[in-house]
């Protein structure tokens, strides 16, 4: 078996390169049709305020964000937010699961998710949640990887080319998947 081409990190802080990097991976996605909260067209600008932001997040530690590499650079990313009501410790939200199209089905998404998860127990975290199009590439990767599925929201948002598509929420107890 070959090793994968690609190496995961958390980066501490997001500088503009890395920013730069990281909105063309997403204007990718949505360029592909992915609903990902964009429209298309993506505009540069508007992607790169998005990872600012981000970058605002990791900062304040509200965020982690894990970034896949490749010899021609950032080809995949995942996060996880802790920034949620004081009841709720123990959980993150993971979000923007992206794979830029070049690398995709060679199990940089599956590594991604591993990464992450790996990363919320190393913060103390037990549960993670989700949503993702329903039936989508996405989604079956979740199941594959064994989560657990709550159910459907129908119409809960539009694809980037316009469209409804319903989503669907899921859910994984680490303590369970040590
Ligand atoms: C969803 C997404 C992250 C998956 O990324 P990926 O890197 O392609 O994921 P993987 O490679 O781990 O798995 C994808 C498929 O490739 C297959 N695969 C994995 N490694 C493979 C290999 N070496 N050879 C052949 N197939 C392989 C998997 O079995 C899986 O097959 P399936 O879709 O038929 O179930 C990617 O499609 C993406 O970024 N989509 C757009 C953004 C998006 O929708 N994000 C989700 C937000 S919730």
């Amino acid at each position: 078996m070959t090793s994968p081409s690609w190496s995961v990190r958390r980066p501490p802080a997001l500088d503009d390169a890395l920013i730069d990097q990281l909105a063309a991976v997403l204007i990718d996605c949505v360029d592909g049709g992915a609903s990902v909260s964009f429209m298309h067209p993506l505009t540069r600008d508007r992607a790169v305020a998005f990872w600012r932001r981000v970058a605002q997040g990791v900062a304040a530690g509200e965020r982690a964000l894990l970034v896949a590499e490749d010899a021609l650079g950032v080809c995949g990313t995942v996060q996880l937010s802790f920034d949620l009501p004081e009841n709720q410790p123990h959980r993150a939200d993971v979000s923007k699961m992206l794979v830029h199209r070049r690398v995709r089905r060679q199990g940089l998404g599956a590594a991604l998710m591993q990464a992450a998860e790996q990363t919320a127990r190393d913060c103390g975290k037990t549960l993670l949640v989700l949503d993702a199009v329903t039936g989508g590439d996405a989604a079956r990767l979740y199941e594959r990887l064994g989560w657990t599925r709550v159910g459907d929201i129908p119409d809960y948002a539009l694809f980037p080319q316009g469209g409804f598509c319903s989503t669907t929420v899921y859910y994984r107890n680490l303590d369970e998947h040590g």
